[in-house]
C-alpha cells in the first residue's frame, strides 16, 4: 500500500500551483537585466575588435538559453576563425586588453578544463566569463532556448528545479553534483516522456537548422513557433509536474541501466553506449547524454559519495511533495 501511495499524486496537489508559480515569477529576471547584458557585450565587442577585427562574441549559458535566474553571471564565447591560434596566448592577450579598460578582477584561467578570462564590469555590476571558440556551447544554448519556446511549463519546471538544486547544495560540479545545464536536460527529457508528451524531440524531426562543429553535425527542427501548443493535450499543472519530476528521480529512474537522452527523446541503455564501467574518472552513476557531444555524459562528475547525496535529495524532495503540508517552503530550505 505504501508503494501504491508513493505512485499516486497527493489529492490536494493543485493547491500548490499558485505558490509554485509565484516562486517562478520571483526568479525571472526583469527586462532591464537584459539591457545591461547587451551593454556589457557591446563594450567587450568594441575592445575585442580593436585587436581582432574578424572576431565575434556570442552569449551562451543561462543568459541566453532563457533559464537564467536573477543575478546570474554571463557566459561569453569569443569566436576567432584563425586556425593556428594558441588559446592560452589569446586569453592572456585578451586579459591584457580588458585590464586596461577599467574592468575589474580580470583574470586569465588558462589551465581550467574550459580555459577562460573572468572579469567584473563596475558599470553594470555584471560578472562575466569569456571562453574561446566553444561553439558547441553556443549551439546547445540555442537548442535549450528553442525548447523553452514550445511550452512554458519547461521554463517553470526548470526554474523550480534549479532553485531547489542551488538551495540544497546539489548544483556544484566540483563537489560531484550536477550542473545547471544537466538539470535543464533532465527537465526536457522528463517533459518529452510525459503522456501525452509536453515536448517533442526536435533532433528527431526534419532538420531546419544545421551546423557542423568540428566533426559533430548539429541538426534539428528549429521552427519552434510552429510548435506552440504542441503539449496542450497534456493538462498537467506545474505542481503535478514538480511532484512527478522528483518522484521519477527518486523512485522510478533505473540508475543501473538507463541513460536519459533528449537527442532521441527516450531512454537508452548504458550497455548500448558502453557506459557500464568506470573508465578513468568517468563512473556513469547517473547518465545524462549531451544532445550533440553524444560520448559526453553530464553525469560523469558524480562519484560514489555524491550519488548518494543526490539520490537522498531526490527522495527528500519527492517525500516533501507527497506528504509535507507546505512543500513550497520545505523543499527549498537550506541544507
Ligand atoms: P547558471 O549559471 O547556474 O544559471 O546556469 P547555466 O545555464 O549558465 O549553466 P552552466 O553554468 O552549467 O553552463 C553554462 C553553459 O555551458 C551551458 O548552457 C552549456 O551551453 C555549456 N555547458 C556546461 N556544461 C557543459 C558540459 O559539460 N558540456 C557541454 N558541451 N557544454 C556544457
Ligand atoms: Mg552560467
Amino acid at each position: 500500500r505504501m508503494l501504491k501511495r508513493q505512485m499516486e499524486c497527493r489529492r490536494d496537489i493543485d493547491r500548490l500551483n499558485a505558490p509554485f508559480l509565484a516562486i517562478y515569477e520571483s526568479l525571472v529576471p526583469p527586462e532591464e537585466e537584459k539591457a545591461k547584458q547587451k551593454q556589457l557585450l557591446s563594450l567587450l565587442e568594441k575592445l575585442v575588435n580593436k585587436e581582432w577585427p574578424q572576431a565575434r562574441l556570442y552569449l551562451y549559458g543561462s543568459c541566453a538559453n532563457s533559464f537564467g535566474v536573477l543575478k546570474s553571471d554571463i557566459d561569453v564565447c569569443l569566436a576567432i576563425q584563425n586556425a593556428d591560434i594558441n588559446k592560452s596566448e589569446v586569453l592572456l592577450k585578451l586579459a591584457d586588453i580588458l585590464q586596461s579598460d577599467n574592468l575589474q578582477n580580470v583574470q586569465a584561467l588558462t589551465r581550467a578544463r574550459v580555459p577562460i578570462v573572468k572579469l567584473m564590469d563596475p558599470v553594470t555590476g555584471i560578472s562575466c566569463d569569456i571562453c574561446i571558440n566553444n561553439v558547441l556551447a553556443v549551439v546547445n544554448t540555442k537548442l535549450l532556448w528553442d525548447y523553452a519556446q514550445i511550452d512554458v511549463r519547461l521554463r517553470q519546471l526548470a526554474f523550480i528545479v534549479k532553485h531547489w538544486a542551488k538551495s540544497r547544495g546539489v548544483n556544484e560540479t566540483y563537489h560531484g553534483t550536477l550542473s545547471s545545464y544537466a538539470y535543464v536536460l533532465m527537465c526536457i527529457h522528463f517533459l518529452q516522456q510525459r503522456r501525452p508528451a509536453i515536448l517533442p524531440c526536435l533532433q528527431e524531426m526534419e532538420a531546419t537548422y544545421s551546423v557542423a562543429v568540428d566533426d559533430i553535425q548539429c541538426a534539428y527542427f528549429d521552427q519552434v513557433e510552429k510548435l506552440r501548443g504542441f503539449g496542450s493535450r497534456n493538462k498537467e499543472t506545474i505542481a503535478q509536474l514538480v511532484w512527478a519530476f522528483f518522484n521519477y528521480w527518486a523512485y522510478r529512474h533505473d540508475y543501473a541501466n538507463a541513460v536519459i537522452s533528449i537527442r532521441t527523446g527516450s531512454i537508452i541503455s548504458k550497455r548500448e553506449k558502453d557506459w557500464t564501467r568506470r573508465i578513468g574518472n568517468d563512473r556513469h552513476l547517473i547518465c545524462i547524454e549531451d544532445p550533440f557531444e553524444i560520448s559526453h555524459d553530464l553525469g560523469r562528475v558524480v562519484d560514489k559519495y555524491s550519488i548518494k547525496v543526490l539520490r537522498e535529495e531526490f527522495e527528500r524532495a519527492a517525500d516533501i511533495m507527497q506528504y509535507d503540508p507546505n512543500p513550497c517552503v520545505t523543499l527549498f530550505e537550506p541544507y
